[in-house]
């Protein structure tokens, strides 16, 4: 099975391919196989958006196709700044703007009520348009100061519960994060469900 995944981001890719180590599965990035496509994404939803990469790739080649969407969710801000992630701090906003307007939304909260979750959703549409979902998250907190030079996004400021409050994902290698991200658990999930198919 040759799945086309519906991002030209390589790290991305990597991430994929090894977690969905599976006999018999290729996966090819749009650029690997000369694919363009590039819809806007308007859900209001990460599944939402993940649906619309995902069909648009596989409208664009005819071949399976996977698509994740993913963002923070962070409760004291009603859920923001959730599918705005990539663009808190406008259109073209960088992590350090993105990260910056964060602390300034956050500046009188107090560290209790600072809880937030990464959230990836997965959708895999194979070649009769059949779908699978799959999703995951990890819950953690803001801190109050970027930490660590790992990672990318809010990475910086944000402390899983898994490592006990003590570090931020951008503190700890890749595959430590991988572990227990979002994404990760997400690929996990999408893995069973497509090995049980
Ligand atoms: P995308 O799903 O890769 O487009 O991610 C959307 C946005 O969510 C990114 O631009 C980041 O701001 C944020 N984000 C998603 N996953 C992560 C992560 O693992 N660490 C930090 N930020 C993330």
């Amino acid at each position: 099975m040759r799945v086309l995944l519906a991002t030209n981001n390589a790290h991305k890719a990597d991430e994929i391919r090894n977690a969905l180590d599976m006999p018999g599965w290729e996966f090819v990035t749009l650029g690997e196989a000369g694919v363009a496509s590039d819809p806007v994404e308007d859900a209001d939803s990460f599944e939402g958006n993940a649906r619309i990469k995902a069909l648009a790739a596989a409208q664009a080649s005819g071949m399976a196709s996977l698509a994740d969407d993913s963002g923070l969710v962070v409760d004291a801000l009603d859920g923001a700044p959730g599918v705005y992630s990539s663009r808190y701090a406008g259109e073209d906003a960088d992590d350090a703007a993105n990260n910056e307007k964060l602390l300034r939304e956050l500046a009188d909260v107090a560290d209790e009520e600072r809880t937030a979750r990464f959230v990836c959703t997965l959708v895999f549409v194979d070649e009769q348009g059949r779908e699978t979902v799959a999703e995951g998250c990890v819950e953690g907190r803001i801190g109050h100061v970027e930490r660590g030079s790992e990672g990318f996004g809010y990475d910086p400021l944000f402390f899983p519960d898994e490592l006990a409050g003590a570090m931020t994902f951008a503190e700890v290698p890749q595959s430590e994060k991988s572990a227990i991200s979002h994404r990760g658990r997400a690929l996990m999930h999408l893995k069973d469900a497509l090995s049980a198919l």
